[in-house]
């Protein structure tokens, strides 16, 4: 069985609730079908009941009428939503009218209800930018206790089964959090570590990249990668990591004992934590196009509760790959 259909399979043992806020988009409403119909997790729908109904008629889908629709204009817990909204934002101020009008927008709402309990996990982005996905979720939802920053995995399939476990890689941040500092990069290569495990399935060993190897080179840049290194060994004794390490030092063994002599990271690396988001972005498109690598995220870590966001090209079965891995963090989480 293949990775997607592992998390799949341990998604639907346990059909977590998951909400799709971008609820008449097309790709979307198909992907929720193809969810409910195999069972990978409760869908949550926000909008016009009517409106959806019609458009998974027009579609036709068999299954949108399993789906829970809560019309973000007219519920029974709207007022407690507000008042939720209200109180999670009292130090910034906000007040019960804009709260009345942010729990409208369905990215607003599907985040206080993952905030007020009833449902465990979000996936957007298919028609709204990151940072419109990501703001709402940073305000209500925050961050888990002892980290302060989300960023995003990419979980890399390789065509070249040399590298990483058996072909499968793990590279952050790709997708968040630009220019982290050295206490940030830690817990980003922390939380790198935990979705490794929880979703790759496999035991991480990290390598915290730089364009030098063990002070080969002498730059703040790479002062950075060195603490960070330390302090997540701190945060996590038990983590494998080493840094700062090139990046061919990380993955080719005959470069790794030659660079990095002793290191148990060192060419054997299936987890690329890069130094920046610049460097981590253009590193997983670069391999997604040149090596040809299948690229599953990005991934969200670091959160309180999953939320994920989508390309806006992304395809149906990327929706539904996304909900089986949220659905996956939101049973690691409980
Ligand atoms: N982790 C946790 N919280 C964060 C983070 C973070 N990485 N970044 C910002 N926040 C919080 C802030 O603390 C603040 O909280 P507060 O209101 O309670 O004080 C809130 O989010 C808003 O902070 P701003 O600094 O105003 O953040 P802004 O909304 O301007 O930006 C964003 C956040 C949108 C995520 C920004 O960092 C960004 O644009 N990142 C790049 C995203 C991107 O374009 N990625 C590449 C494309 S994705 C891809 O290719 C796969």
């Amino acid at each position: 069985m293949n990775l997607i259909d592992q998390i799949k399979e341990s998604a639907k043992k346990q059909s977590m609730k998951i909400v799709l806020p971008e609820s008449t988009e097309e790709r979307t409403l198909q992907a929720a079908d193809i969810i409910i119909e195999e069972n990978i997790a409760q869908v949550i729908l926000t909008g016009n009941s009517e409106e959806i109904k019609k458009e998974a008629a027009r579609l036709n889908l068999k299954n949108i009428d399993k789906a829970t629709i809560i019309d973000p204009v007219n519920h029974e817990k709207k007022d407690e939503y507000i008042d939720l909204m209200v109180e999670l934002r009292k130090k910034k101020g906000l007040k019960r009218e804009d709260a009345a009008k942010l729990v409208e927008n369905p990215l607003y709402l599907a985040t206080i209800m993952i905030k007020n309990g009833d449902a465990d996990g979000e996936v957007a982005g298919a028609e709204n930018s990151t940072g419109d996905v990501l703001r709402p979720a940073f305000q209500y939802v925050k961050t888990k206790p002892g980290f302060s920053v989300v960023s995003g995995a990419f979980l890399m399939i390789l065509k070249d089964k040399q590298f990483g476990e058996d072909g499968l890689m793990v590279f952050a941040d790709c997708a968040v959090h630009p220019n982290p500092t050295d206490k940030e990069l830690a817990e980003i290569a922390v939380a790198t570590g935990e979705t490794t495990r929880a979703i790759a399935g496999i035991e991480p060993r990290i390598a915290m990249l730089s364009f030098s190897t063990k002070g080969s080179a002498k730059h703040e840049m790479v002062d950075k990668v060195v603490s960070a290194t330390k302090i997540a060994k701190e945060m996590d004794p038990s983590l494998k990591i080493d840094g700062e390490l090139q990046a061919d030092a990380a993955i080719i063994e005959a470069i790794g004992q030659k660079k990095a002599p002793g290191s148990e990271i060192a060419g054997k690396a299936n987890v690329l934590v890069f130094p920046t988001l610049e460097t981590g972005n253009i590193a997983y498109k670069l391999v997604q196009r040149l090596a040809g690598a299948e690229a599953v995220g990005p991934v969200l870590q670091g959160m309180a509760a999953p939320i994920n966001d989508l390309s806006r090209g992304c395809s149906v079965s990327d929706i539904v790959n996304l909900v089986a891995i949220t659905a996956n963090q939101a049973i690691g989480q409980q």
